[in-house]
């Protein structure tokens, strides 16, 4: 299949890319799993954006906002990227509304957005859809997509690999082609053809073994680019959210990733240990709503100081009723799980969250090859640094989106002749019989996610980070047998690319000697601004 534009990913970035990108040609958005399964559709606490700067009566401005940006990242926003996201806000809210997504509004006063805070915020400027804030946003989106007559939206599709000249030997040039990608439902692969592709894949919490994402995440689209040869930054720079429900005794992915939203604690949800102290106050005088890293950490200190298996968000001292009513899915879910929120503390423990890291772009997701944009979690433009901002993906997300086309009609609109490019293969099967071993590629993945917890999360040491590679070295030579001996299906794919990411993640966390926003290694544990850089790694 050919068109104009190739996004793959349904998620806020390529759905906000492909309704811009439907009134200028064709597009097909491929996407794996429903269109549903996404990141955005599980985000909670919402989208910040200060909303038409000059009316506003609390001091925000652009400038608060960009400065807060700055201040988490620690050292290392790129701030023309900052200043270039931030202030295009107002328009990315309005550019939702226009496409129908409801955002809650103060109960007196029917024009007012209310607004939320989360940790780092110095405003309160965080819009939001009670605690179901990405559904709001993914199901409005995938409507109008699936309605748009100039998009093709194909669900159960997985991309497997861009497919480029410079992959098929062309040496004077590297530009995008199209890409493999597996038909989940018929087991078959299909080239899909086009010179504009915008990786739109979400990020990696997978490769953890305890994360806040949904099954999806399992970094293919940074996997894809790399092999690809684009440059990735930045990949040591994974968040740890600090509130994921803890309960040992859940079953299935989405009860153990349940996510309790950072703007529960920006509603006066206080972090506490099981003597009811504070303890984040010894580390941080904003006690529970300083910045993710710093709280992430505390609780990690907590929990191997005590010996206790999780800490406590408590809400207790809330009037009765609020939980139920401002945060509703939160509170179903808890107390679907047998706890009441308006009674208990709620046990808690930090997951894998975030990919600050990524595909190396500008502020207008233009990768390192030509015709490859990134945007959304899967890209690393220079907005989050060392640590993002709560609730700045979405608005990035939106925001790259936009300017991407407009990079795209710039550069290469769909009304400039192609040039001539080589014939792409077709996929060759070979005699790679169906996968019957599905419990090795089980365990590696476990293997995997499992050491990538132990050696690689929240406190780093140069000797656990060696531990890390070297398995990660013999798993790799594993995976690529498997990849290679056995018919594809999701399962290998998604282990070939949660390998190679997880390699990324360690390969980037070494270079880094020092303590930084979200890596934070024993054996440096201070800044060194020597290392204030990107962490930028090349294939070729
Ligand atoms: P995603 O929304 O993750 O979409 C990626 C898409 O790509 C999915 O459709 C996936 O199926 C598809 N895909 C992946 N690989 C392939 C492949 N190989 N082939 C085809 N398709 C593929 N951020 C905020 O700003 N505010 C919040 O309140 C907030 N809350 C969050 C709560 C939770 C529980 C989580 C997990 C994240 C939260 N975040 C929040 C982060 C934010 O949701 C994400 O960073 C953002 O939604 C990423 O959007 P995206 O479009 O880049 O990727
Ligand atoms: C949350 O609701 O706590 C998540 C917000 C974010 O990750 O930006």
């Amino acid at each position: 299949m050919q068109s104009d534009f190739l996004v793959i990913g349904s998620g806020i970035a390529g759905l906000s890319f492909a309704l811009r990108a439907a009134e200028h040609g064709t597009v097909v958005i491929l996407t794996k799993g429903e269109a549903i399964d996404s990141n955005t559709a599980w985000a909670q606490g919402g989208i910040s954006a200060v909303l038409n700067p000059p009316l506003r009566s609390d001091g925000d401005n652009y400038e608060t906002h960009i400065k807060d940006t700055i201040d988490a990242g620690a050292g290392l926003c790129d701030e023309g990227v900052v200043r270039a996201i931030i202030e295009e806000g107002d328009e990315t809210i309005k550019e939702l509304v226009s496409l129908g997504v409801v955002f809650d509004k103060e109960p007196d006063d029917d024009d007012r957005f209310a607004l939320g805070n989360e940790g780092g915020h110095s405003k309160r400027r965080v819009l939001h859809s009670k605690d179901t804030t990405g559904h709001a946003i993914a199901s409005a989106l995938i409507q109008k997509a699936k309605e748009h007559p100039n998009i093709t939206f194909l669900e159960h599709r997985f991309a497997i690999d861009i497919i480029t000249t410079g992959k098929l030997g062309v040496v004077t040039e590297d530009r995008v082609l199209g890409a493999y990608v597996l038909d989940e439902q018929s087991d078959e692969v299909e080239i899909f053809h086009s010179d504009r592709i915008v990786l739109a894949t979400g990020g990696c919490g997978k490769v953890y073994l305890y994360t806040t994402n949904p099954d999806s995440s399992t970094g293919d689209g940074l996997a894809m680019a790399w092999r690809a040869g684009a440059t990735i930054s930045n990949m040591e720079f994974v968040q740890f959210h600090p509130t994921c429900f803890y309960n040992p005794a859940a079953r299935g992915a989405k009860a153990r990733s349940f996510l309790v939203s950072e703007a529960v604690r920006g509603e006066g949800g206080k972090l506490i240990n099981a003597k009811g102290e504070e303890f984040t106050l010894d580390h941080d005088p904003r006690g529970s709503l300083a910045p993710r890293d710093i709280v992430a950490r505390a609780i990690d200190h907590e929990i191997k100081k005590t010996g206790a298996s999780c800490v406590y968000l408590d809400v207790t001292h809330k009037p009765k009723g609020f939980m139920k009513e401002r945060f509703p899915n939160i509170y179903r879910t808890l107390l679907g799980f047998g706890l009441d929120c308006e009674k208990e503390p709620i046990p808690v423990v930090p997951a894998a969250h975030y990919q600050c890291g990524g595909v190396n772009t500008d502020a207008n997701g233009k990768t390192t090859i030509r015709g490859l944009f990134a945007v959304g979690e899967v890209a690393c433009t220079g907005l989050h640094g060392a640590n993002r901002l709560a609730s700045n993906s979405l608005l990035e997300g939106n925001v790259v989106a936009r300017r991407a086309l407009d990079a795209m009609m710039k550069s290469y609109p769909p009304s400039s002749p192609s040039p001539s490019s080589p014939k792409i293969p077709e996929w060759h099967i070979g005699d790679a019989t169906r996968i019957d071993e599905q419990v090795l590629i089980s365990h590696n993945w476990d293997e995997i996610r499992r050491l990538m917890w132990n050696y690689v999360s929240i406190v780093r040491t140069d000797n656990r980070l060696l531990r890390a590679a070297h398995r990660l070295r013999n798993l790799r030579k594993e995976v690529r047998e498997f990849y290679w001996g056995f018919k594809v299906n999701s399962d290998i794919l998604e282990l070939r690319n949660l390998v190679t990411v997880a390699a990324l993640v360690v390969d980037c966390a070494i270079r880094r000697k020092e303590s930084r926003g979200i890596h934070y290694t024993l054996d440096y544990p201070e800044r060194d601004e020597k290392y204030c850089k990107d962490t930028e790694l090349r294939r070729f």
